[in-house]
């Protein structure tokens, strides 16, 4: 395992447990070809696959000027202009305007480990657990220097890609598309999978055939998106849940983004992800340096389940960080749907006493404690404290709070300015915008520019006065709408195509900072929902509201398309009121808590308005949480039935590492009277063991339950959900 460099067949060797890439330099010039990606394989040599009839240098776009073949050669990493007519991961536009670029190998090296990414979000890991690659290619024409580099994991069929391009001397080159990650591959029965949505319906998964030419997501909204995430897989055409091969791309970035598979005329396929190159221009003079954002790359020889287990693996352990990385996250009441801007101390502390009596473990003050903020209106950038509404401020709030035995937690969202702000009329050139044109407001505010050091360090004054005036362990950190206007006071005519990506690494910058100085906190990131759900920021933030729609029968859909990728300990989850505040649905208490306990576990509701029934099951459900909630925390998820798929029931499942405690969370969506109860097949058992059913106390070996199957138990009514657990007991005979 690990990486290899054949200096005969002059082929990079990158294996991981079950899979192999191969890179190789394939004529005198130094051409890059993409050899392979897929199923573990001994060879190091696979050219064959460059399948031509011909001397594979002659396929290459500049010998001889032939540009006929060029469209059938599998590229490491193409360059446009030259006779490869697909899309190209590195365009540029020198000082006299050309726009053509090729690249040549150069030299390379291998070392144990992987160095981070300064000012970017990226996987981690140790010199024991990966290996990478350096590969130096260059433009001698342009003097252009690219560094490919490659991070192999010594346990997870993972490959974190990343590019970095530099202009070493002379006039300054303009790239105008820098992708992060190119794979080309020839072309076979191939489904597309990608993760659609809207503002409170995110990451539904979307299958389909691929076909001939371009096809793909973007976002250009300045932010990863509710509509697409950035995520793609290619998957046989004939691959399920549990077999079938699995290629797949994730972009641990969270502003615009382009992932795309061609088909081309020439039956070759390219698979491109990284900054969507519309609205983007970074100009490198001498001596400057740009660096792309990384893109994980995950092959599965077993279906979906294989791909989810790599991602849910590699995220939790060599993503996330910080203090809560591998704790049990606090389950939580947040006021937001309790009180929205409507509350005073008393209003509140009503609610926590409740949820201190109930056993809650942390309360979260959401939007409407600064500023005159009694509406979406205005004060976003006014970060004091407003004493009418909170005599005494945040500190006594939260001494109140402490003293209840809870954490305490606040919303902010600095990013963000409203016209109706002291800072916006004290500053308002701070906001994005172009000039002689007003504004587009959306959700009546504006986006501040934090390209500018001088804007993020005036907000990041104000967050670090929040957080030291108060004992204060949790931030959710808002975003709540997307960039418009994008033009910069301070960046020049020509540098304004830079924007979108600074704004990006601004917000990085400023999150790094609060975690540097508040080592403790626990940041829960958000974006009206689920709009910035991606691994960029869950680098910063160990968990992510999943959605604004709290509606439990909606969220099996929305928690579904999140966990395909994301670990289900990233998902912030709670119960909400009913008639839900979305969607108008009334669903039982239990069911609503069910639904919420297979991720961060918390509750959005009056807790002073439910019925005595309803709060005596919140301790119930809270012991639950403290129960099972490692098992999806730390444990292998399966999706064992689908609501979004079958239109009436949905049955998830998640196994601890050691494979001697399983958890099963059933919901009946519709009834199914009058007939047979489903029954479906659990999977990651041990085959061995002796599993003991919760529900009745049924015995069956894990081959027992797996293959024979498991019943799911009689329910009559709508809604209606069950928790079961398959706890190991002695050996099966
Ligand atoms: C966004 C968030 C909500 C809530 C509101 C407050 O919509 O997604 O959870 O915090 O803002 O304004």
């Amino acid at each position: 395992m690990g990486i290899r460099y054949d200096g005969k067949a002059r082929v990079f060797a990158l294996d991981t447990p079950d899979s192999s890439y191969r890179i190789g330099i394939i004529d005198e010039e130094g051409f890059i070809a993409h050899l392979y990606y897929g199923r573990r394989v001994p060879d190091t040599d696979l050219r064959q696959i460059l399948r031509v009839g011909f001397d594979p240098a002659e396929s290459f776009a500049r010998t001889g000027n032939q540009v006929k073949y060029a469209g059938t050669l599998p590229a490491e990493y193409p360059a446009g202009g030259t006779g490869d007519f697909r899309r190209p991961c590195l365009t540029v536009e020198t000082v006299s305007g050309a726009r053509d670029a090729v690249l040549v190998y150069r030299d390379h090296r291998i070392y144990a480990g992987k160095h981070r990414m300064k000012g970017l979000p990226a996987v981690y890991g140790t010199e024991k657990e990966c290996t990478t690659l350096e590969l130096d290619c260059a433009d001698p024409v342009l003097g252009l220097e690219v560094t490919l580099s490659y991070t192999v994991f010594e346990q997870l069929d993972a490959i974190a890609r990343s590019v970095s391009v530099r202009n070493p001397g002379g006039e300054p080159v303009r790239l105008t598309s820098v992708l992060s990650a190119c794979l080309d591959m020839p072309n076979r029965d191939l489904d597309v999978l990608t993760l659609h949505g809207t503002w409170s319906s995110e990451r539904m998964q979307n299958r389909r055939r691929l076909v001939w030419g371009k096809q793909g997501i973007a976002s250009l909204r300045g932010i990863s998106s509710h509509e697409e995430n950035p995520f793609l897989a290619l998957l046989e055409h004939t691959a399920t849940q549990t077999q079938g091969q699995v290629w797949a791309m994730n972009l641990v970035y969270s502003g615009n983004f382009l992932a795309e598979a061609e088909l081309s005329e020439q039956d070759q396929l390219r698979l491109v992800m990284g900054i969507h190159p519309d609205g983007f221009a970074w100009t490198l003079a001498a001596g400057e340096c740009f660096t792309a954002p990384e893109t994980v790359l995950v092959y599965s020889a077993s279906g979906l389940d294989g791909m989810t287990h790599t991602f849910h693996d590699l995220y939790r352990a060599h993503l996330i960080r910080g203090a809560y990385r591998d704790k049990p996250r606090p389950s939580l009441v947040n006021n937001w749907e309790a009180t929205y801007f409507d509350f005073d101390t008393d209003k509140l502390l009503s609610i926590a006493r409740k949820a201190s009596e109930s056993g809650i473990e942390m309360f979260v003050l959401d939007d409407g404690w600064f500023g005159k903020r009694d509406s979406d209106t205005c004060s976003l950038g006014d970060w004091t404290v407003n004493e009418q509404k909170l005599p005494g401020g945040l500190k006594r709030l939260s001494e109140e709070i402490h003293r209840m035995g809870m954490k305490f937690g606040i919303w902010m969202e600095p990013e963000m300015v409203s016209p109706d702000s002291d800072l916006y009329r004290a500053h308002p050139d701070y906001a994005l915008k172009t000039p002689g044109r007003a504004p587009a407001l959306s959700r009546h505010q504006l986006v501040l520019d934090l390209s500018r050091r001088e804007v993020r360090d005036c907000i990041y004054a104000k967050i670090h006065a929040v957080l030291s005036s108060a004992q204060i362990e949790y931030v959710k950190w808002d975003m709540n709408r997307p960039l418009t206007n994008v033009w910069s006071a301070e960046l020049p005519p020509d540098r304004q195509g830079e924007l979108y990506h600074r704004y990006v690494l601004g917000v990085y910058e400023l999150q790094e900072r609060m975690l540097t100085d508040f080592p403790d906190l626990l940041l829960e990131n958000c974006c009206s929902g689920g709009g910035r759900f991606d691994p960029g920021m869950l680098y910063y933030s160990p968990q992510i509201w999943t959605s604004d729609n709290t509606e439990a029968i909606d969220r099996l859909k929305i928690q579904e398309g999140t966990a395909l990728v994301y670990p289900l300990s990233s998902m912030g989850a709670h119960v909400a009121a009913c008639p839900s505040h979305t969607n108008s649905r009334v669903t039982p208490f239990a069911t609503r808590g069910l639904v919420s306990l297979c991720g961060c576990f918390g509750y959005e509701l009056d807790l002073t308005k439910l019925t005595a029934e309803e709060l005596a099951e919140i301790p119930g459900q809270l012991r639950a949480y403290a129960a099972y909630g490692d098992v999806f925390r730390t444990g292998d998820y399966y999706r064992i039935a689908s609501f979004a798929e079958n239109g009436e029931y949905d049955v998830l499942m998640a196994v601890s590492k050691d494979r001697r405690r399983a958890v099963l969370v059933y919901v009946q969506v519709l009834s199914r009277q009058k007939r047979p109860v489903p029954v479906v097949y659990p999977r990651g058992l041990d085959e061995q063991l002796c599993y003991r059913l919760s529900e009745n106390g049924e015995k069956h070996s894990g081959a027992g339950w797996m293959h024979a199957g498991l019943p799911l138990p009689q329910m009559k009514g709508d809604f209606l959900g069950r928790l079961m657990v398959l706890e190991a007991e002695e050996e099966a005979e």
